[in-house]
C-alpha cells in the first residue's frame, strides 16, 4: 500500500540553529503518534542537512535535500552531489521544484539526468511538477503535467518507480494563499495515476504516492487529503511553523 506523506520544504529559510530547533520540535510533536503508514519528511537547506539529519536519525522524522547535481564530483562551483548527500545520511531529494525550473533554468532534460543519478545512488526522489496559471486558464494543464512527467520519468524502468514520489504543485498555488480546490487536486492526481498506469501497470500507478503542494495550511489540509488520489502534501510556508506543520500531520 502506498505511503501517506507530509513533507516540509523549508526552501531558503532557517539558519543552522533555527533548523536544529525546528526539526527537534517536529520530532517531538510526532513522538507519541502512531504514524502507521505515514511518513514525515523535512527538507532544510544544504547548510543544515548534516546536523538535521543526525538529529532526525533518532526520531520518526526523515530528511530530504532540496536539490542535487547529476555529476559525482568535479568543477561545478556551488553544487552538491548525491554522494555528498548520502555522506551526511540524506537519502531523499526533491527534484524539479518549480522554483528551480523558473529561477535556475532547470529543464526536463536536466531533471531526467538528476533523477537517474539519484536512483543510481539508491536515493528516493520527490519529483515536482505543475502548470502555471496561463496553462490552466487555457486548458493546457493536463498536457503540461503529462509532458513534465513523461520527459523526466518515463524512460525509467517500472521497478525504479518504487523510489519515486510525485508532487503536483500548480505554480499559481505556491506561496499565493490560493490553493487548488480539493476537486482540482483530485482530478489532476487521478489523471497522473492514469497516465502512469497506461505507461507502466496499474500496480505501479497504485503504489506511487502523489502529494499535493501549494498553499496547504491547517485550515484546508484535511479536505485536500481526504481525496482518494491525494496521498499527502509538500508544504512550504506552513512547514516553517511547528504548530501548523503538526496540524497538517494531524490532518492526514
Ligand atoms: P507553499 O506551501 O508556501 O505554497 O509552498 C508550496 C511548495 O512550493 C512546497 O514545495
Amino acid at each position: 500500500m502506498r505511503a501517506k506523506i507530509v513533507a516540509g520544504n523549508w526552501k531558503m529559510n532557517n539558519d543552522l540553529e533555527e533548523s536544529k530547533s525546528l526539526v527537534k520540535k517536529v520530532a517531538k510533536s510526532i513522538k507519541k503518534k502512531s504514524l502507521n503508514n505515514t511518513r514525515v519528511i523535512v527538507a532544510p537547506t544544504f547548510v543544515s542537512l548534516d546536523k538535521v539529519s543526525k538529529i532526525a536519525k533518532e526520531t520518526k522524522v526523515e530528511v530530504a535535500a532540496q536539490n542535487m547535481h547529476f555529476e559525482k564530483n568535479g568543477a561545478f562551483t556551488g553544487e552538491v552531489s548525491a554522494e555528498m548527500l548520502k555522506s551526511v545520511g540524506v537519502k531523499i531529494v526533491i527534484l524539479g521544484h518549480s522554483e528551480r525550473r523558473e529561477y535556475f533554468g532547470e529543464t526536463d532534460a536536466l531533471l531526467a539526468k538528476k533523477v537517474d543519478t539519484a536512483l543510481a545512488n539508491k536515493m528516493e526522489v520527490i519529483f515536482c511538477f505543475g502548470e502555471v496559471l496561463e496553462d490552466r486558464k487555457s486548458g493546457k494543464h493536463f498536457d503540461v503535467v503529462e509532458s513534465q512527467i513523461k520527459n523526466a520519468l518515463f524512460h525509467l524502468e517500472a521497478k525504479a518507480w518504487k523510489n519515486i514520489i510525485l508532487a503536483y504543485e500548480p505554480v499559481w498555488a505556491i506561496g499565493t494563499g490560493e490553493t487548488a480546490s480539493p476537486e482540482q487536486a483530485q482530478e489532476m492526481h487521478a489523471f497522473i495515476r492514469k497516465i502512469v498506469a497506461e505507461k507502466y501497470t496499474s500496480e505501479v500507478a497504485e503504489d506511487v504516492s502523489i502529494l499535493y503542494g501549494g498553499s496547504v495550511k491547517p485550515a484546508n489540509a484535511e479536505e485536500i487529503f481526504s481525496k482518494p488520489d491525494v496521498d499527502g502534501g509538500l508544504i512550504g510556508g506552513a512547514a516553517l511553523n511547528k504548530d501548523d506543520f503538526k496540524a497538517i500531520i494531524d490532518a492526514i
